[in-house]
């Protein structure tokens, strides 16, 4: 073979496929000029993704211009499942006649309107495949294979999903909600969390046709809501059971600067010439500044930037520290630098011992006083007793 004919073997096998495809998906009467917009437009969304033993409803609504559609005669709709190979041949599985219904389909959505609304009561993973839809209206007879559906059937549920918008700050007031994607309406998940227990929910109808359950409630936030987990769970009831999902966030929340103080080290009197640190400690998110101001008769003045400030103690005063970020800020009670007097106080010391040693030595001069005193009154006692047994040992005899 040349390679000429090798490309027309090639073409010609083509034109089978193309005159199969055709004859499959433009049964006879089927009207459609290639080239043109298509005989039958469907507006689904792309992709339907439906849960186990729970039902699928598919928002759909159908367009045709062709002369021959007349709404007057009978409209039926037809469910054609076939993989992305078409020449697999694609399995008609509803026909709204009723001749055909394998998966118990059901066009909710009135044809006459153009609503092709289909809902799928009980699914298996099994259904997951490429879905067509076709209208036969007396002579007019055309599928969407522009449009095709594609459904996956999972297991496992879908967690929900937890919004809060970002940048959260203290004292603002938040909407926060939990929603939850909902393929089946008719029986859509429970929600709960662990904000407000009897937050309401609701079902709304997204754009595309599709739902969205939702719970919902108002938070106004505080430091305390910084790190809070919020946890929203989902439950789907399905067939035989529920089936749960989970999700979890973390909030984060900014505030200006909390619990404020100051410390001195060493603490107690220092001694002229020594070096003292200072240390500030705040809670603020994000993390404060600090800086360091020292009182004044002149108005406090900032001696320093940071969070210790070290300094050689030549002379004593009044400090605090402010901690601030873009929220706020906030000023620590004021701390003490005293300088003790090193001759002073060894003079009080020595004071002190003096007076002590004075106190001391009373003391046990009197103690022995009283000692001394008290031992000897006692002893005359014992004597008496056998003095008066005697006396009466005498009267006796
Ligand atoms: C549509 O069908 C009805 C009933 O068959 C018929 O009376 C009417 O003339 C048709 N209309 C058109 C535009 O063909
Ligand atoms: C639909 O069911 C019929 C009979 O129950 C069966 O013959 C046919 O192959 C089924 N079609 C598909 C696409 O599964
Ligand atoms: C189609 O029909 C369904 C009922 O099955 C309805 O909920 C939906 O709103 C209809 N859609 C339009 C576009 O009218
Ligand atoms: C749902 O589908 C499963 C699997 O096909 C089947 O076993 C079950 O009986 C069905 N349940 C109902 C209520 O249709
Ligand atoms: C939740 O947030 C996501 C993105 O963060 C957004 O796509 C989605 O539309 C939001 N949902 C709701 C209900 O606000
Ligand atoms: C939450 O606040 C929004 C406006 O910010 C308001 O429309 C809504 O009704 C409030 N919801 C509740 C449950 O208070
Ligand atoms: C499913 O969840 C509902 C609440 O949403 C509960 O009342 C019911 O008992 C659960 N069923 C099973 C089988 O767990
Ligand atoms: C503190 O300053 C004084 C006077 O300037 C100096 O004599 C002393 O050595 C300094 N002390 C320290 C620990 O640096
Ligand atoms: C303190 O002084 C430093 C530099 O001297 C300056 O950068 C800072 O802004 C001042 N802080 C305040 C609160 O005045």
């Amino acid at each position: 073979m040349t390679d000429r004919q090798t490309l027309m073997a090639f073409l010609t096998a083509n034109l089978l496929i193309v005159n199969m495809l055709l004859s499959l998906f433009f049964l006879p009467g089927a009207d459609y000029c290639s080239g043109q917009t298509p005989a039958l437009i469907i507006t689904t969304p792309n992709i339907l993704e439906a849960l186990t033993g729970s039902c699928l409803q598919i928002p759909c609504t159908y367009e045709t211009e062709h002369p021959t559609y007349n709404s007057s005669k009978t409209i039926y709709g037809v469910w054609i499942k076939g993989g992305i190979n078409l020449l697999s041949s694609p399995g008609i599985i509803f026909h709204s006649s009723g001749s055909i219904n394998n998966y118990s389909l059901d066009i909710t959505g009135n044809l006459k309107e153009k609503n092709c609304t289909t809902l799928f009561p009980n699914l298996t993973t099994r259904y997951t495949d490429k879905y067509f839809f076709r209208v036969e209206n007396g002579a007019f007879r055309a599928t969407a294979i522009d449009d095709p559906l594609q459904i996956t059937v999972k297991d496992s549920p879908w967690s929900p999903s937890i919004n809060v918008t970002s940048d959260l700050k203290e004292h603002q007031s938040v909407t926060v909600t939990c929603s939850a994607f909902t393929p089946c309406p008719n029986s859509p998940p429970e929600l709960t969390w662990n904000l407000q227990q009897d937050s309401l929910r609701h079902t709304e109808k997204n754009t595309d046709g599709t739902f969205t359950t939702k719970i919902q409630e108002n938070i106004t936030l505080s430091d305390t809501h910084d790190g809070y987990n919020i946890r929203c769970s989902a439950r789907y009831p399905v067939i035989g059971g529920n089936k749960t999902a989970e999700t979890e966030v973390t909030l984060s929340v900014s505030y200006a600067p909390k619990d404020t103080s100051a410390s001195i080290s060493p603490s107690g009197l220092v001694s002229a010439g020594s070096w003292v640190e200072l240390s500030c400690s705040s809670r603020a998110k994000p993390p404060p500044t600090f800086t360091w101001f020292r009182i004044s008769e002149h108005g406090d003045i900032n001696v320093s930037v940071g969070q210790i400030y070290s300094f050689n103690a030549t002379e004593g005063g009044e400090f605090y520290c402010e901690a601030s970020n873009d929220l706020g800020q906030q000023k620590s009670f004021v701390i003490l630098v005293d300088i003790k007097d090193d001759k002073a106080s060894e003079f009080q010391i020595l004071n002190i011992l003096k007076i002590l040693g004075i106190v001391l030595l009373c003391t046990g001069i009197i103690i022995f006083e009283c000692w001394f005193r008290f031992c000897n009154k006692p002893k005359k006692e014992p004597e008496e007793p056998i003095y008066v047994n005697h006396a009466m040992v005498t009267k006796t005899q």
